[in-house]
């Protein structure tokens, strides 16, 4: 073989093998895949191309001229998943702890500003020790400019990141910056400042796992959207939400063949509707019922479990959906389930994903803590969310739509192309017992026999107010259906809307209520 051959297959050996033997033994006793496993399974069987593979760092602090880092600790490249195009980056964590520094940084960009011209997905997969700490400001320089480019991006093309081992510091911010974050349970962590930093600044104590583990994240800060027990389950469910979404915002999601009836008739529509307005029951059986087959998707599933957000598919069309959940805070709207929601609604929007909005809400949650947290401002993120999407917007009212909340969960008035009623529906300003209370309270604290008054006056504002009639009298609802022909007639809704041409005045941007 000829020498200048041999130099090359070398290096490429060299290089693909990453920290060598011992670091990815370690790598894998601690239940995480190498980079370049990773890499492999997320792609189709062949399809990875690499660049920059023999890229060096130039630190010379603190011994870093005799350290070898091979690819600099981060793999870059294109390939595809399910045929279509990907760019993807995973930090190398046996290279210096996949720590970023200048060259490493540099490798990102690359591969983020190659993705956004190609208008493609990019997926980085994060299991990095943060900012080199020998390379000091060059470090921080590089998180700067891969922030600075996912912002670009963000709206153009769809942006996943993986936390797939430490993400700490400033470092987290690229992923919060992106559509999406899938974790790992375990190995996967996510924070500001660390367990230590934490006791010496307010003395409070709290381990690695509590502070910015997966579940932590996905349960109670609702930072993440995924969380999945092994790296392979993780990467197959990053698949999985790829189908729904197009690769770019200029293009729309694929359509795939649905091998689902969609002139399927539901009779179980028809009685799940409990006979108490008082009682719950299970939205996420709705959707399963109207959507195609086993196409739920549901989106931060274990965040602010008051309202759902996830993607189906009708008629093989990717949909956004958007439901209150009476299981939940009996469906009311909080400050979390208002980000959840505003931050999806704004994701579908910007990828041309039309919407699908489940109505069963009898308020936004009353409380001093929602009051001094802001749920004006928060629950105001829906509003504009709603008002500023231009993609199909349909609304299905089920049951309760009171006061601001229905407002909130897409009326007319907030530009639903299609507002559809079962006859179950109560729109009103407030439930008949509240409304009851205050506008017969005279008649009541009058009466001889109060409690049968009450009742009497609160069956009186429900036949005359809060039914779907007097809304769909003033074309607030476009029409009231039996509930079992529910499927066919949203994929009719959204067939006609499918030519939907709209557009906003001519802005910088708008001023979210953040
Ligand atoms: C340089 C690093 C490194 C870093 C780890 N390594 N982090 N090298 N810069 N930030 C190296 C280690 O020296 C070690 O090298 C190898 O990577 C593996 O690390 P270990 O500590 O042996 O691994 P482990 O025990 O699994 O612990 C992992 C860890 C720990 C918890 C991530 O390494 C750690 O605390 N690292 C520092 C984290 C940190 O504070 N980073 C800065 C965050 S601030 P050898 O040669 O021994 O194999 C930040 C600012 C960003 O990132 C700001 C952006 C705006």
């Amino acid at each position: 073989m000829r020498e200048n051959m041999k130099r090359l297959l070398d290096a490429n050996e060299r290089i693909n093998f990453g920290g060598g033997e011992e670091k990815i033994e370690k790598q894998h006793k601690s239940g995480k895949l190498t980079a370049r496993e990773r890499i492999n399974l997320l792609l189709d069987e062949g399809s990875f191309v690499e660049i920059d593979k023999y890229v060096r760092h130039r630190s010379v602090n603190f011994g870093m001229e005799n350290v070898d880092a091979p690819a600099d600790g981060v793999v870059t490249g294109y390939g595809n998943v399910d045929g279509r195009l990907v760019f993807v980056y995973a930090q190398d964590f046996t290279v210096v702890g996949g720590s970023l520094g200048e060259m490493h940084a540099a490798k990102i960009c690359k591969v983020q500003e190659m993705a956004l011209k190609m208008g493609a997905p990019i997926i980085g997969m994060n299991d990095s020790g943060g900012a080199r700490i020998q390379e000091g400001v060059d470090a921080l320089s590089g998180y700067g400019k891969i922030f600075y480019r996912n912002t670009i991006a963000s709206g153009v093309i769809p942006q996943i990141s993986v936390i797939m081992g430490p993400c700490a510091g400033g470092a987290v911010y690229s992923p919060a910056l992106t559509d999406f974050i899938f974790m790992v349970e375990k190995t996967s962590m996510m924070f500001i400042t660390g367990p230590q930093v934490i006791k010496s600044v307010t003395g409070e104590e709290v381990s690695q796992e509590d502070l910015g583990g997966a579940l932590t994240h996905n349960k109670t800060s609702g930072v993440a959207h995924f969380v999945d027990k092994t790296d392979e389950e993780c990467i197959a469910r990053i698949k999985v939400l790829l189908s729904y979404l197009p690769s770019n915002n200029l293009e729309s999601a694929p359509i795939y063949e649905c091998g689902d009836d969609i002139n399927r008739i539901e009779e179980s529509l028809n009685e799940i509707i409990p006979e108490s307005a008082n009682k719950p029951y299970d939205m996420k059986k709705v959707i399963e019922t109207i959507a195609d087959q086993d196409s739920f998707f549901e989106v931060q599933p274990l965040y602010a479990q008051n309202i759902i957000t996830g993607f189906i598919r009708l008629n093989g069309k990717s949909i956004g959906v958007i439901a209150n959940q009476p299981r939940v805070l009996a469906g009311c709207l909080d400050i979390n389930a208002s980000d959840k929601a505003g931050r999806f609604i704004r994701t579908c929007d910007a990828f041309d994903i039309p919407l699908l909005n489940l109505v069963d809400v009898p308020g936004f949650l009353p409380g001093t803590g929602q009051e001094y947290g802001g749920i004006i401002r928060h629950g105001a993120k829906m509003l504009f969310a709603y008002s500023e999407a231009t993609v199909p917007k349909v609304t299905l009212i089920l049951r309760k739509a009171y006061g601001g909340a229905y407002l909130a969960m897409c009326s007319k008035d907030l530009g639903a192309d299609q507002v559809l009623a079962w006859p179950t529906a109560e729109i009103a300003v407030m439930g008949p017992e509240g409304a009851a209370n205050i506008i017969f309270k005279n008649d009541i604290a009058n009466s001889e026999d109060p409690i049968t008054t009450r009742q009497e006056k609160i069956e009186e504002y429900r036949n005359t107010v809060a039914n779907p009639y007097t809304a769909a009298h003033r074309g607030f609802v476009d029409d009231v259906i039996i509930p079992k022909i529910t499927r066919p007639r949203l994929i009719s809704a959204f067939d006609m809307l499918e030519s939907k041409r709209d557009s906003r005045p001519k802005k910088k941007h708008g001023n979210l209520p953040v």
